[in-house]
């Protein structure tokens, strides 16, 4: 990870020979987007994207207020730009191919066909009240009704908040809250590599905390019997059959909110991450365009779900905005095997394949013979993106996925940067396994330690952003002085992601992991707090301290300390309950892997817990567990290390 080896992997011939843009080229073009940003922009943004209307002013930012706006005074429609400019070139190309849980059961979207869905459902929007600046709460299985309704959002200019749906109903029912949703779209339910997710039921059990909600729009898509409620539950296929299959899009301003994304932060509650229109769709749609090397007649996928950024960016806004045909797959990758994945890139023909490292690491561990009963001929380009990749899993992505003929993008970026930050080329920038290589366009990616100070050449220290990006968050929503808080307030006049990283003697950049106490299980993002938060809802629980520690497929597990309330004594049983107690209150990926009773935890005299020392009990790394003589009570150390529990 961040000491990778230093092994270069050279961009191959093959690969050069047709991509948009060589070494010299990139450095061309990273130059003029740093020297002269409002034309370098313009440009772009003129060769991207649709405009209704001109801008006034390309950018206008300060990040002491925080103030951030881009193409102020254009209009444009995101829905026009994902699918009606298209219609005339590409109407009968294919927009979305559709692969379900089980293989085999798919269905392709024509632009055409995607257009005429987008329209009814956003007229069917309009007619159940929803208006432009509505939020809208999608909550969905992966199933293309799910790009749909983000679409007909956009289309109306409604405000989509999509609420992946692996989160319990407590969880949705504080993200439709938040939001103010009047409107929520779900499914009868969801298919997962064979399991059933019950999302009506859920969403039920939301909603009726939700006064504000006035209508769910229930799609079928197992057909079960789904309790409903006449007077504010409506069928998705009854509410668009009678629409008209024509709807203007709405010419929205630039600045005009896109969508809200709820994301963990390091304390308390999700932030709603506000990303708006203009600035956001072009990046994405740029990215998209040079990271992944994308070609007309290329099939592309990314494995991600919508309800992260990453479906929002890469299966849905980039991919569409520049044409492509864009997969999108219902399952899991280890259903009905471990070679599912390759079964679906044979089938569909797939060009360029994008995922995380979790996945990476979970079927490397099925071994090569699931990855080797298909050709993968099609593949050209491998993404990843979630988490650093350790070079074992960059290695074996690249030699057996890709049989050594495909470059591995390794894109660093976060929900609040909207879009690809760091990343390779593939036509420009050789490889490094495990370093997400150079920045994209517009990029300036700095180190600062911990006393303010900028840090330059070969360094390592807390990464930082300088100046603004046009797809870069607007707001927390609803709460600016948050925003302000907690990006920045660490380093006055700089964007602070939150992350470690180590710039090498080449400019190459290797991101070593958060720095705060936000949790990356698979990719996912998780506050330690609301995890803790969960726990000490249990009546036996007096306190709860959670830590991540190295996991081998997760990259992190989570690792619980537990004081009980006096007299309660800890049991397997206890343990299962509180496990699943954090389950029912998040969802199944904030469940802990590990619980360790703990008759009391390191506190610093002022009653701070030193998390730095429970990291290090959790990672087995007791040689440098470091000062504890500023602890009010040292002995709780001792009796901690004695009952620390090693992950199987
Ligand atoms: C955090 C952002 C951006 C979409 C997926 C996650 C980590 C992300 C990489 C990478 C090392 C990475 C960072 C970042 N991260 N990509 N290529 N190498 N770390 O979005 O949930 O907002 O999480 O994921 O720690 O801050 P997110």
């Amino acid at each position: 990870m961040a000491n990778g080896n230093d092994e270069l992997y050279p961009v191959p011939t093959e690969i050069a020979s047709r991509a948009h843009l060589d070494k010299a080229g990139y450095e061309a073009m990273y130059r003029r987007s740093i020297e002269n940003p409002e034309a370098f922009w313009a440009e772009q943004a003129e060769r991207f994207i649709h405009w209704f209307r001109p801008w006034d002013r390309v950018m206008d930012w300060d990040f002491k207020e925080p103030r951030i706006r881009w193409f102020e005074g254009a209009e444009l429609n995101v829905s026009y730009n994902c699918i009606d400019r298209h219609l005339e070139t590409r109407g009968d190309k294919t927009a979305i191919i559709w692969e379900g849980d089980e293989p085999g059961d798919t269905r392709r979207f024509s632009y055409r066909e995607l257009h005429e869905a987008v329209c009814r459902l956003a007229n069917g929007l309009r007619a159940r009240g929803v208006r432009r600046g509505d939020r809208v709460c999608i909550y969905m299985p992966m199933v293309p009704e799910a790009a749909i309704a983000m679409l007909a959002c956009t289309r109306i200019g409604a405000i989509h908040s999509v609420v992946f749906g692996g989160f319990s109903p407590h969880a949705l029912r504080d993200r439709i809250l938040d939001a103010d949703c009047k409107l929520v779209i779900t499914a009868d339910q969801g298919v997962r590599g064979g399991k059933i997710v019950p999302l009506k039921e859920n969403t039920d059990k939301a909603v009726t905390e939700c006064p504000g909600v006035e209508t769910v729009v229930v799609l079928r898509r197992t057909g079960a019997e789904v309790p409903s409620s006449p007077d504010r539950d409506i069928d998705y296929h009854e509410l668009v059959e009678d629409m008209e299959p024509h709807c203007e899009a709405e010419p929205m301003d630039a600045e005009d909110p896109l969508f809200i994304l709820y994301t963990s932060g390091s304390t308390g509650k999700p932030k709603g991450v506000l990303h708006s229109t203009g600035g956001y769709i072009l990046q994405a749609a740029m990215t998209h365009h040079y990271v992944f090397d994308y070609h007309e007649e290329d099939i592309y996928w990314c494995t991600a779900d919508v309800g992260w950024v990453t479906g929002h960016s890469y299966i849905v806004y980039g991919p569409l905005a520049n044409g492509a045909t864009t997969l999108m797959f219902e399952g899991v990758p280890t259903y009905p095997d471990a070679s599912r994945h390759w079964d679906i890139v044979d089938r569909h023909q797939v060009n360029i394949y994008y995922t995380a490292p979790t996945a990476i690491r979970a079927l490397m561990r099925a071994g090569n013979e699931p990855v080797q009963q298909y050709s993968r001929k099609s593949l050209r380009i491998l993404g990843t993106v979630g988490e650093p990749i350790n070079p074992e899993a960059w290695n074996w992505y690249h030699q057996v996925v890709g049989d050594g003929r495909c470059p591995v993008v390794d894109t660093w970026w976060q929900t609040e940067t909207g879009a690809i930050m760091i990343a390779p080329l593939p036509g420009a920038t050789d490889l490094k396994p495990g370093s997400a290589t150079r920045p994209f366009f517009g990029v300036q990616p700095a180190l600062m330690d911990a006393d303010g100070r900028e840090l330059e050449g070969e360094a390592a220290g807390n990464l930082v952003i300088k100046g603004s990006w046009p797809s870069q968050m607007r707001t927390v929503y609803g709460d600016h002085e948050r925003f302000a808080q907690t990006y920045f307030s660490a380093y006055p006049g700089l964007y602070f992601t939150g992350d470690g990283a180590r710039r090498d003697a080449d400019g190459y950049w290797w991101i070593t992991g958060r720095v705060d106490d936000v949790l990356n299980i698979s990719g996912h993002r998780l506050g330690t707090a609301e995890v803790e938060s969960a726990l000490v809802l249990h009546p036996a629980v007096a306190e709860a301290a959670v830590v991540g520690y190295p996991h081998d497929v997760k990259g992190q597990g989570i690792y619980a300390y537990v004081t009980l309330m006096a007299g309660k004594e800890g049991s397997d049983e206890l343990s299962d309950e509180l496990m699943d107690l954090v389950r029912d209150e998040i969802g199944a990926i904030a469940r802990p892997d590990i619980i360790q009773w703990a008759p009391g935890l390191p506190k610093t005299r002022s009653g701070k817990i030193m998390r730095r020392i429970l990291r290090k009990i959790a990672a087995d790394e007791l040689d440098t567990l470091g000062d504890t003589s500023t602890l009010a009570d040292p002995g709780v150390v001792d009796n901690l290390i004695d009952n620390r529990i090693k992950p199987d």
